[in-house]
């Protein structure tokens, strides 16, 4: 796969040489190029945003020069057949979750547009959205909140995608297991290492029993009941 980002503050993207997205990019696992905007801005300031149609408080990133980005970072991207998904994250998007980070693991280019001020010119999502030589457009919200721009969000997207991609986690651990990837899509439940009394609070029996059956028995029911407490939205999807 091949990740391309684009937006004012590259410097955001420093944290992906890291860990195990860091190792997993040194093992050509997945390739991340990230692209300064600026770079496409018009005239001698480099400009891409503009006052609002309609008025309203705020600028609005030009159409203009999101279409030259895009435009090169697809010709950047070009090997034979590839056609890359836009995400453009935006709070008035879909909300992102495990199920959408997982279907993304297959696309062959993820395209990522960094917004900032009010969000980009629309016609942006609904050009692409109709180009033949490009998989889509997503327009994806990490969650209930406005964040100053789209470059928290695509860092979390990016690593919930990237994890999830053949190789990248150790054969030790599985995102089977993992929180919204267990049956129902229910949450983890508690995790606990030595010593086994820590502040006269002891690990729960079962975990110590060496008993297999028990053990999950034990994590099954302690993962419904932390979904029950932290999340109740999900219960519903529960067996
Ligand atoms: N940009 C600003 N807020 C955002 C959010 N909640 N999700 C995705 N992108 C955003």
């Amino acid at each position: 796969m091949r990740i391309d980002i684009v937006s004012l503050f590259p410097e955001y993207f420093e944290p992906l040489h890291l860990s195990l997205v860091g190792k997993a990019r040194r093992d050509h696992i997945f390739d991340i190029h990230v692209h300064d905007l600026r770079q496409w801005g018009v005239g001698p300031h480099r400009q891409m945003d503009d006052t609002p149609y309609g008025g309203g408080p705020g600028m609005v990133m030009s159409a203009d020069v999101w279409g030259t980005a895009l435009d090169a970072v697809h010709r950047l991207g070009t090997q034979a057949g590839n056609k890359p998904l836009l995400v453009i994250p935006t709070p008035s998007g879909v909300l992102f979750n495990q199920s959408l980070a997982t279907s993304w693991t297959t696309q062959t280019h993820l395209v990522f547009a960094c917004g900032r001020y009010e969000g980009i010119d629309s016609r942006v999502a609904m050009y692409y959205s109709s180009q033949p030589d490009w998989a889509g457009v997503h327009e994806v919200s990490l969650g209930d909140y406005v964040l100053a721009g789209g470059e928290v969000a695509v860092m979390a997207m990016t690593e919930a995608v990237t994890r999830l991609m053949p190789g990248v986690l150790g054969n030790s651990t599985s995102a089977a297991d993992d929180s919204f990837s267990l049956p129902g899509g229910r949450v983890e439940g508690s995790v606990f290492t030595k010593p086994p009394i820590w502040r006269d609070l002891e690990v729960p029996a079962p975990l110590i029993s060496g008993n297999h059956a028990l053990i999950a028995k034990w994590r099954a029911a302690d993962s419904i009941r932390r979904t029950h407490v932290n999340r109740p939205d999900l219960m519903r999807d529960l067996p």
